[in-house]
């Protein structure tokens, strides 16, 4: 093992790790089971006996594992009725494997020291003992294991293969996983295999051009249409890496650069033109229209037929540009204008920091993943909040912001009739204001009809927000679920925003502050676009 591999491997599981709490630690279990690294151990090495592949599958477990809500062993969770397994998600169904030996080690620990060692753990200490044998590194430990699957959540968050490195390396970074990370982790493609349905789409017609892949070796194309011919087998497999399929090692980076990767995925990090740039933060970048270069957010699932205003942030930068061209940037427009429209409807105002300068690209993708839906629960929220560096408390206050505005009814109906396919309405929603929204938004009406999201005082800005949290009288289910989530650390914060509005105005000030901090360009980063419609000079 050469230092740079030792090197790679180091920051896969560091990277991984990063994902759990910072409450692990490598000692965790030297009490209570202290041969549980070698009981997993022990476990796999019987299982390579008969199966060299075992240990790719194993670590991708934990891989798909860590990647949907953290590292909860909610991927081992079968059907019931409570539950909908994530192995039935796209990503995972008739592809993830090693699950028979998963349930080996947990019956060899349970034997040794029962209800001690979290489902969740014992993929961790697999997926390390998998990549070196188990003596590389110290495993941090002390994970719990979940209750719930979210199936819907693995459909989401996993990456495939075809989807394009812009959109992988968003979902690497909802999670705080660097370029670095996803460069790192996907060299555990150095080892197992993968089956033709998820490559074929380069052999014979990429992208519909009826080409293979340019980006492929013809002599490797060549030996891959004949292990997948077309309209051959799409479960046959191959082998990751064609040099040394089972041997944990550098060769998957020198595949890459001879054009011999694999996957779409794979091939990507070496062949795509330019730097990878993660375009997130407070850049401008919603405001660009679709160009040659440019896919616009604003086409993106949460924005697109819902976000508005644009009209006016161009009026606005028109008479910047003629009181002084080419200075104010349009992300500090957006800044600008959200501290106005706070404080002229009665809120708190606060000094915006400003000096961001806009992108001169849009993350489509990005906005695709990145941006909360109100369907997604408050786990996945409280997530992509803290993926970027927002806690609870922001999340809450700047959630206040629907002390005012309006909602679609597509985005709350779910709410209304048949909630969760339960048959029956959200129970979590007043009853007479269902009647009230039920005559808004009729079974079968327009989705886009508008509603109040304060039903009390809907131009205002107050705390009449939380308010109608505690009487039930949350609009969106993302609203009311940070008040009726039992247990949940916001409902404390929701009633002290009742209680008492000026704690609201002073955190909503701040976490604004917070939210606008987020990763903004400066010096010589991008740009100051003159329309900000347009990246300049295009
Ligand atoms: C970067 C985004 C990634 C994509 C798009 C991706 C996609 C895939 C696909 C499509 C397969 C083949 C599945 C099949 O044919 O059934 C595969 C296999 C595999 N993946 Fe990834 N993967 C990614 C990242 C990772 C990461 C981060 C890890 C672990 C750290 C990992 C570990 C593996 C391993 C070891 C296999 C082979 C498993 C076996 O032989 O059973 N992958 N991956």
């Amino acid at each position: 093992m050469s230092a740079s591999n030792l090197l790679i491997v180091l920051v896969i599981f560091i990277s991984l790790f990063g994902m759990s709490n910072a409450q692990l630690n490598s000692t965790f279990y030297a009490n209570s089971c202290p041969n549980i690294s070698g009981i997993v151990r022990g476990v796999i090495q019987e299982a390579l006996r008969s199966d060299p592949r075992i240990g790719a599958s194993l670590i991708r477990l934990h891989f798909h594992d860590c990647f949907v809500d953290g590292c909860d062993g909610s991927l081992l969770l079968d059907n019931s009725s409570s539950i909908r397994t994530e192995k039935d998600a796209g990503p995972n169904i008739a592809s993830v494997r090693g699950f028979d030996v998963v349930d080996n080690i947990k019956t060899a620990a349970e034997n040794a020291c029962r209800g001690v060692v979290s489902c969740a753990d014992i993929l961790a200490i697999a997926a390390e003992a998998s990549v070196f044998g188990g003596r590389s590194w110290n495993v941090l430990l002390g994970r719990r294991d979940s209750r719930t699957a979210n199936f819907a959540g693995a459909n989401t968050f996993l990456p495939s293969a075809t989807e394009g490195l812009t959109n992988i390396t968003a979902k690497f970074a909802a999670l705080n996983l660097s370029v670095t990370d996803l460069v790192a982790l996907s060299g555990a493609h150095t080892f197992g295999r993968a089956q033709c349905f998820t490559f074929i789409n380069r052999l014979y017609n990429f992208r519909g051009t009826g080409n293979p892949d340019p980006t492929l070796n013809s002599s490797y194309l060549a030996t891959l249409r004949q292990i997948c011919p077309q309209n051959g087998n799409g479960s046959i497999v191959t082998n990751l890496d064609l040099t040394t399929p089972d041997t944990f090692d550098s060769n998957y980076f020198t595949n890459l650069q001879s054009n011999q990767g694999l996957l779409q995925s794979d091939q990507e990090l070496f062949s795509t033109n330019g730097s990878l740039t993660v375009p997130i933060g407070c850049d401008g970048s919603l405001l660009l229209d679709n160009s040659n270069s440019i896919q616009s957010e604003k086409n993106a699932g949460p924005n697109v037929n819902s976000t508005r205003g644009f009209n006016v942030v161009d009026t606005i930068k028109t008479t910047l540009e003629n009181a002084c061209p080419g200075v104010v940037s349009c992300a500090d427009i957006l800044a600008i204008a959200a501290e106005a429209s706070v404080s002229l409807a009665g809120g708190p105002s606060w000094n915006v920091l400003l000096g961001r300068r806009d992108s001169t690209t849009a993350n489509q993708a990005g906005a695709n993943t990145l941006i909360p839906s109100p369907f997604e629960g408050l786990t996945n929220i409280t997530a992509k909040f803290s993926a970027v560096g927002l806690n609870t408390n922001d999340l809450v206050a700047l959630s206040g912001a629907h002390t005012f505005g309006r909602a679609q009814c597509r985005t709350f109906s779910n709410r209304l009739f048949n909630f969760s396919g339960t048959g029956n309405p959200d129970q979590t929603l007043a009853s007479s204001y269902l009647a009230t929204l039920r005559q808004t938004c009729p079974q079968n009406g327009s989705g886009s009809t508008l509603a109040n999201l304060d039903l009390t005082t809907p131009n205002n800005f107050d705390n009449n927000y939380f308010s109608n949290l505690q009487n039930n009288q949350g609009l969106l289910q993302s609203d009311q679920e940070l008040f009726s989530t039992t247990g949940a650390a916001t409902i404390v914060i929701v009633n002290n925003f009742v209680n008492n509005q000026t704690a609201f105005f002073q955190s909503f000030a701040q976490s604004m502050i917070n939210m606008g901090n987020i990763s903004p360009l400066t010096g010589s980063s991008g740009e100051i676009r003159s329309d900000c419609k347009k990246v300049n000079g295009s």
